[in-house]
């Protein structure tokens, strides 16, 4: 399979899905980013050295990994799912042991999404659908009041953006749509990127 054999060029696992069970309907599932749209997404969008990447329910950090070694810029994973998140810590280890050259740091953190303190180097916030539009709204939130404290620009990445969640983002905040990126193959209905600024 394509995924699995991508994951061992990063020397990772991150294939597969994990529910959360019947207690959180709040938190969704893990599933990680397909690389085909990966690749598409950032043909088009670029980092900066000077950037920092945050992804909000990192599952087991394919995003934040594939970034980290294409941008070598620090990111940050941020995932709730103790399972998953030692998963995650896993895949530090075996995907650094060939990229100790790589100086920026990968923070992982256990914590959940709604309560991470944002950095205020923090300028781009990942989101493949990890949680209910309430988390949501709280994390944005604590986006926009770092931004308050710490004028920048700053980008949101939405992977499977439900209607609701641009709502919210159209209606509610300052943010702007600045591109959609359509991604390859069948990824349903919302198999697409769509990219937010604020100044
Ligand atoms: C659809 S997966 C996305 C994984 C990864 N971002 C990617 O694109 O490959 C969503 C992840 O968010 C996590 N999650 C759900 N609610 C969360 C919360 N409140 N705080 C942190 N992580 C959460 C889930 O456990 C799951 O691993």
């Amino acid at each position: 399979m394509a995924e699995r054999k991508l994951d061992r060029t990063l020397q990772i696992r991150t294939v597969g899905l994990r529910e959360w069970g019947n207690k959180a309907t709040a938190y969704n599932r893990y599933e990680a980013t397909p690389y085909s749209a990966l690749d598409k997404l950032f043909q088009v969008y670029k980092f900066e050295e000077d950037d920092r990447l945050v992804d909000f329910g990192c599952g087991r950090g394919r995003v934040t990994f594939y970034v980290h070694n294409q941008f070598k810029i620090p990111v940050t994973g941020v995932e709730a799912h103790d399972k998953t998140f030692d998963e995650a810590l896993k895949n530090k280890r075996t995907y650094r042991k060939k990229r100790q050259h790589i100086r920026a740091p990968i923070t992982l953190e256990y914590a959940l999404a709604e309560q991470y303190e944002v950095n205020e180097e923090d300028n781009c916030f990942y989101f493949f659908n990890p949680f209910s539009l309430k988390i949501f709204k709280s994390v944005i939130g604590n986006i926009l009041k770092s931004v308050k404290r710490n004028r920048r620009t700053v980008e949101l990445i939405l992977y499977y953006p439900l209607p609701e969640f641009k709502e919210f983002l159209h209606l509610s905040t300052p943010f702007e749509m600045i591109n959609k990126i359509k991604v390859p193959g069948d990824h349903g209905k919302y198999g697409k990127f769509v990219i937010y600024r604020v100044y």
